[in-house]
C-alpha cells in the first residue's frame, strides 16, 4: 500500500482517498507508529501529511530519518514536508512570511518528476507560519513562493519528494496531477486499485473469514448495509440471512425496493419484519422530537434482536453451523476515526443497525472497511446493486418518523410519504440527485391554513420542501433548485395530495439550522 502518515489535521484521509482516485491502494497510519511496524507493511510510497503544529512546538512529532534511507519513494507535504527537510539536515524558520489560503507558486522546472507537464505559474493552497530556509544537501528545489522560497524540493536518485502546500485541496489547481506523478513517475507505481479489481479481494477475503459457518446482516436500505450484504452474499451465499426491520417510517417504494429489486438483484436471502403496527404504537400521542427518536431507536433494537434471536434458534434446532458472523456497513473513516488505522485496540464497533444483541455473542464481518464511500458504490455496481440504492441519498434511521412535525399517525404517513413521492419524482426528472445532497420534505402535521380550491375553501397542511447541498451533513447550504422545478413540485403536490394545500421552501442554511426538523 501507499501508506499515508497522519500528523495529526485530518488531511490524512484526504490524502488517502486522492490516492485511491489514483487507483493506488493507500492506508492512513498514525505518526506515532514505529518506522519498524511501517516498513514491516511493505509500503510502495510513503506520504506525510500536513499537521496542525509548528516543527519547532514542544513535543511536535517528528520524523524518524531512517525512514528515509529505508528506500522507500516518500513525498512530503506541508508539515510532512518541514518535517522531512529537518530529518534530512536542512533548516526550518518562523520567517514571518506566513502564507494561508491560495497563493501563486512558481515551479523552477517543469520537466521535474513531480511537475512535468505543468504551467510554471500555479495557484496553490498554503497553510504555513514556518518555512524551509535551507533545503537539504543533495534535494534540488523546485519551486518557490513569495513566502516559501523553498516551496518543492525533488530527489530522484534517493526518491525523496516535498511540497510546501496542500496538494490533495481543490484549491491546489495542479494539486491531483502533482500526486500523480509522484505515484507514477516518483514510485513507479501502476494503479491498479480499481472497485472492479478488488471485488473479488474482498469476496476471498469474506468467504475465508466465515468458512462454512453462518452469518445475518441488518439491511436498511441505504448505500453501506447494501452492498456490504450483496459482497458477503456473492462470497457465502444463503450461509447469509439479512434482516430488514420494516418500522413503517419509510417512504413510498422503498421496501419494495429492498424486498424486491435488491434480492432479485443479488439472490440475498432476505427475512422482512413487518413492524409498522409496533412502532405506531409505541408512536401514540407524542410529538416531541427527541422523545420520538428514543422510541424509534428502542423498538428498532428490540425488533432486530428478536428476529436475530429467531435466526439463530431456527438453524440451532436445525443442527446447522451457527450463526457466528454479523455483517456491519462500517466504511474507513469510521475506522481511521476511531484509531483503527493505527491497528490499534480503540476500534469502537458501530451499531449501524442498532447494536448488537449483547448475549448474542457474534464476530463481526466488516468487508468494506477499507473502503470510501465512493469506493463501496462503485463496487456495488459492480456487485449489480440496483442504482437506486447505490445512489440513493442520505435518509435518517428514524424515517419519516422525524419529518411529520406532531404526532405520528399512519393517516399523516400517507400524506407525507404522497408529497415525498412527488417531490422525489421531479427532483430525479430534473436531472437534480447528484447536486442535491438530499431533500426532507417536512408535514407540518399541527399547523393548518386557509385555501381556496375549486369554488371552496380549504383549511389545509404546509409541507417544506428542504433540498440541501452538502459534502459531509455538517454544514449544507441550501440548494437554488430552479423556479421551474419548484412550481411543478408545488402543483402536482397541491393537486395530487388532497391534506396539503401549502407548499414552502426551506432557505436556511446549517448551521443554524440543521438539515432535518426534527
Ligand atoms: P441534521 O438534521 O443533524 O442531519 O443536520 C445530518 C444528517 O444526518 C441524517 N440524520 C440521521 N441519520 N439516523 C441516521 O441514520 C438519525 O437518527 C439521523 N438524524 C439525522 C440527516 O438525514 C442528514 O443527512
Amino acid at each position: 500500500p501507499v501508506l499515508v502518515v497522519d500528523f495529526g489535521a485530518q488531511y490524512a484521509q484526504l490524502i488517502a482517498r486522492r490516492v485511491r482516485e489514483a487507483s493506488c491502494f493507500s492506508e492512513v497510519v498514525p505518526h506515532t507508529m514505529p518506522t519498524e511496524e511501517l516498513l514491516a507493511k511493505d509500503p510502495s510510497a510513503v506520504i506525510l501529511s500536513g499537521g496542525p503544529s509548528s516543527v519547532y512546538e514542544e513535543g511536535a512529532p517528528r520524523l524518524d530519518p531512517a525512514l528515509l534511507q529505508a528506500g522507500v519513494p516518500v513525498f512530503g507535504m506541508c508539515y510532512g514536508f518541514q518535517a522531512m527537510a529537518l530529518a534530512l539536515g536542512g533548516s526550518v524558520a518562523r520567517t514571518g512570511l506566513s502564507e494561508f489560503g491560495a497563493t501563486p507558486a512558481t515551479v523552477l522546472d517543469t520537466d521535474s518528476t513531480l511537475f512535468r507537464g505543468q504551467p510554471t505559474e500555479q495557484s496553490v493552497w498554503m497553510s504555513h507560519g514556518d518555512s524551509v530556509e535551507e533545503a537539504p544537501a543533495g534535494m534540488r528545489v523546485t519551486a518557490t513562493t513569495a513566502g516559501a522560497p523553498v516551496a518543492g524540493f525533488e530527489d530522484d536518485e534517493r526518491r525523496l519528494y516535498g511540497v510546501q502546500w496542500h496538494p490533495e485541496v481543490m484549491h491546489s489547481t495542479f494539486g491531483q496531477r502533482v500526486l500523480e506523478n509522484f505515484l507514477a513517475r516518483g514510485a513507479g507505481l501502476t494503479g491498479e486499485w480499481t472497485a472492479a479489481n478488488v471485488v473479488d479481494e474482498l469476496v476471498a477475503a469474506v468467504r475465508e473469514q466465515i468458512g462454512d459457518r453462518r452469518a445475518i446482516c441488518g439491511l436498511s436500505g441505504g448505500v453501506d448495509s447494501s452492498v456490504a450484504a450483496a459482497l458477503v452474499q456473492r462470497a457465502v451465499g444463503d450461509q447469509l440471512t439479512c434482516v430488514f426491520v420494516d418500522h413503517g417510517l419509510l417512504r413510498a417504494g422503498e421496501a419494495e425496493q429492498v424486498e424486491r429489486d435488491f434480492v432479485a438483484a443479488t439472490g440475498v436471502d432476505l427475512v422482512t419484519v413487518d413492524a409498522s403496527e409496533r412502532f405506531l404504537r409505541a408512536l401514540a400521542g407524542v410529538s416531541d422530537p427527541e422523545e420520538k427518536r428514543k422510541i424509534i431507536g428502542r423498538e428498532f433494537i428490540r425488533v432486530f434482536e428478536q428476529a436475530a434471536r429467531d435466526i439463530v434458534g431456527e438453524h440451532a434446532s436445525a443442527g446447522d453451523h451457527p450463526v457466528e458472523f454479523l455483517v456491519q456497513g462500517t466504511l474507513y473513516p469510521d475506522v481511521v476515526e476511531s484509531g483503527g488505522g493505527s491497528g490499534a485496540a480503540n476500534i469502537k464497533s458501530h451499531h449501524n443497525v442498532g447494536g448488537l444483541p449483547e448475549d448474542l455473542q457474534f464476530t463481526l464481518v466488516e468487508p468494506l472497511r477499507l473502503l470510501f464511500k465512493d469506493e463501496v458504490r462503485q463496487v456495488g455496481l459492480e456487485l449489480g446493486v440496483p442504482e437506486g440504492i447505490v445512489w440513493r441519498q442520505p435518509f435518517p434511521g428514524p424515517g419519516l418518523g422525524i419529518r411529520i412535525v406532531g404526532e405520528v399517525t399512519r393517516e399523516r404517513l400517507e400524506v407525507l410519504r404522497a408529497a415525498d413521492r412527488v417531490a422525489r419524482e421531479e427532483l430525479s426528472a430534473a436531472g437534480l440527485d447528484r447536486e442535491i445532497w438530499q431533500c426532507p420534505v417536512v408535514l407540518l402535521a399541527d399547523v393548518r391554513s386557509v385555501g381556496v380550491q375549486g369554488d371552496g375553501r380549504t383549511y389545509g397542511h404546509p409541507v417544506v420542501l428542504r433540498p440541501v447541498s452538502s459534502e459531509d451533513a455538517m454544514t449544507a447550504d441550501w440548494t437554488r433548485v430552479p423556479y421551474e422545478v419548484l412550481a411543478r413540485i408545488s402543483t402536482r403536490i397541491t393537486n395530487e395530495v388532497r391534506e396539503v394545500n401549502r407548499v414552502v421552501l426551506d432557505v436556511t442554511s446549517k448551521p443554524p439550522g440543521t438539515i432535518e426538523w426534527e
